[in-house]
């Protein structure tokens, strides 16, 4: 390829159906790599992994050497946003995140939040200087309801704290939301200032909102969030992943013209997707990663059947979730090799 031919993740996310579609997997960088054990076991914890930014961009490039991704996407958290708020976070070994529960809104200081998060700019310039030329870089933040959730309850499970604040319309839930919009505009752009070339949103538990609760409180900020980024960087695409969401705020966000790329989590059925969606944007996913752990002939048949049905228009080829650690490596090999003779 010439130096000049567009990323084909790039050519996809501008609505091109692009053969074979480019590939990049959520978690791709993580513990079902050796190479990233090893890494991590070297930093001695995820967050001294996360916050040295040549570890950091080492373990973002792994899956690229061994893979061939289309694209990288910075090895970080998305609560590394709430502990730059000033918000204690600790990882449990086996057991997930913990964030000490929230008792009061913190003020925005973007100044002091970027000078926090300087560490994951670093790695990402870092990483655009060692990867293949072909290759896009993605940065990413959580979506206010799933950092919102985490930050109130403390850890990763139901919500049951978030989920009361939001239904009693509390002064303070909604100011956490406000603060959550601008933060995670402010830690995007910075991510496009330091090289991404695309950026992803997670809204990880939008599942556990329905109705106009999902639209007001999932949608809406991600409505918010689009509006203010673009404003501040045009021509980046912007990818959503709603996940468990109503199809009611998938076709919202498709026809909102303002978001390049919608990822789709693997309860969405990709024939429903690519006639009621993928006319407006581009789509991604959403292989149930438990595929890729099991290979061999149902991996193959999983994979046939999104290029029948999303490979008929502009797609990225991703799972409906994160890699596992139990994935066998070379069950991702052989996604990568059956895509790539895909058309
Ligand atoms: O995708 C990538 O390769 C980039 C890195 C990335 C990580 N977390 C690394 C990570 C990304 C994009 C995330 C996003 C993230 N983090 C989300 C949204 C996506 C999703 O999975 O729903 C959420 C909810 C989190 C919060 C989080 N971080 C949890 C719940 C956990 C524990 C899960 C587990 O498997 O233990 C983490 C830890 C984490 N983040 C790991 C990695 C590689 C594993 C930690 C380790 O190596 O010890």
């Amino acid at each position: 390829m010439t130096g000049t031919e567009p990323k084909s993740l790039l050519r996809a996310l501008d609505h091109e159906q692009v053969g074979p579609p480019p590939i990049w997997l959520m978690r791709q960088a993580g513990r079902y790599l050796p190479e990233y054990r090893q890494v991590r076991a070297e930093a001695g914890s995820f967050l001294a992994l996360c916050y040295n930014p040549k570890r950091a961009a080492e373990v973002t490039l792994q899956p690229i050497r061994r893979f061939g991704f289309d694209a990288a996407i910075i090895f970080s958290d998305i609560l590394v946003v709430p502990q730059a708020l000033g918000q204690p976070l600790t990882f449990v070994e086996g057991e997930g995140p913990r964030l000490e529960p929230l008792e009061q809104v913190p003020l925005f200081d973007p100044v002091a939040f970027r000078r926090f998060l300087a560490p994951v700019y670093e790695a990402l310039a870092e990483t655009k200087a060692l990867l293949p030329r072909e290759t896009a870089l993605i940065g990413f933040a959580g979506a206010p309801w799933t950092l919102a959730g985490y930050m109130l309850d403390g850890r990763g499970h139901d919500f049951p704290r978030a989920l009361a604040e939001l239904r009693q319309d509390t002064v303070m839930f909604g100011q956490l939301m406000d603060l959550l919009v601008e933060a995670v505009i402010e830690h995007l752009v910075a991510q496009v200032e330091a090289g991404a070339e695309a950026v992803q949103v997670f809204d990880s538990w939008a599942g556990l909102l329905q109705g106009p609760e999902a639209e007001i409180w999932s949608l809406g900020p991600l409505l918010r969030i689009a509006a203010g980024f673009v404003g501040r960087c045009p021509g980046v695409p912007l990818i959503l992943f709603p996940r468990n969401a109503p199809a009611s705020v998938l076709e919202a966000i498709a026809e909102d013209g303002r978001i390049a790329g919608l990822s789709l989590g693997s309860d969405v059925d990709p024939a429903w997707a690519a006639r009621q969606l993928q006319p407006r944007l581009t789509l991604q996913g959403n292989l149930d990663p438990q595929l890729l752990v099991a290979g061999g002939a149902a991996l193959d048949a999983g994979l046939d059947h999104l290029v029948d049905t999303l490979g008929g228009g502009p797609w990225i080829m991703n799972l409906g979730h994160g890699i596992v650690p139990q994935t066998p490596p070379e069950h991702v090999t052989q996604l990568v090799e059956r895509l790539r003779r895909a058309r």
